[in-house]
């Protein structure tokens, strides 16, 4: 019992020490992640609603279907990491989560209605995928009044807006939100 304890002891610190540089270089990455994945929502958010003051919602469709996929394509070419939105009610019909995507969503969701604020959601992990190490990170974007304007229950959504969103996403899921409720999330990926 007592050589037991004692290579026990001996051992822990050893253990400790193999596994420190990963714990580090996963907390690199996750500190990178926080930086690439916040840079975008906020700038988003200037431009849609300066969008919606000037021409009203309807106007603003174009911001989240072009500015969007436009800010994260420049900076996914700046960083090094592929970005993108999914959602587990999408309107895009290409805005569909992969597993992974799709169970962090799910926790996300847990998480919120467990009492975690919809802000301050976000997971990273080191994944495998086809036989390759890859970083994976999620932020939750929650709703706020804005974006009821284009995802809330029919009597937030203008005809107007309605009509419109009919014509561009026939086969849309992205409606139906109140405040502060997830309604989706962006999620960055990079190679190690
Ligand atoms: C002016 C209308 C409008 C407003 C306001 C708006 N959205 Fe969107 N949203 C859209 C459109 C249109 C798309 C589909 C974009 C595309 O084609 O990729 C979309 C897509 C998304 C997506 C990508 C996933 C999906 O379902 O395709 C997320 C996430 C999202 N919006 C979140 C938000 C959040 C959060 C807000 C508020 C901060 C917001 N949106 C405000 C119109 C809007």
């Amino acid at each position: 019992m007592k050589t037991f304890n004692f290579i026990r002891i001996l051992a822990l610190p050893v253990i400790a020490l193999a596994a420190a540089p990963a714990f580090s270089d996963e907390a690199k990455l996750l500190e990178e992640a926080r930086g690439v994945s916040s840079a975008i929502p906020p700038k988003l958010l200037n431009v849609l609603d300066e969008e919606i003051k000037k021409g009203g919602p309807e106007g603003a469709i174009g911001v989240c279907r072009d500015k969007a996929p436009a800010m994260a394509k420049a900076a996914s070419e700046k960083s090094g990491w592929a970005i993108r939105r999914v959602s587990l009610k999408n309107r895009n019909p290409k805005a569909v989560p992969d597993a992974w995507e799709e169970a962090v969503l799910k926790e996300f969701d847990k998480r919120a209605a467990a009492g975690e604020k919809p802000t301050g959601l976000e997971k990273g992990e080191v994944v495998t995928m086809d036989g390759k190490k890859v970083y994976r990170y999620m932020k939750a974007l929650p709703t706020q009044d804005l974006c009821l304007n284009c995802h809330g229950t029919p009597d937030r959504i203008s005809p107007a807006v309605q009509a419109k969103l009919k014509e561009l996403y026939p086969a849309d899921k992205a409606v139906g939100y109140h405040a502060a409720e997830i309604r989706g999330a962006i999620t960055i990926k990079k190679p190690l």
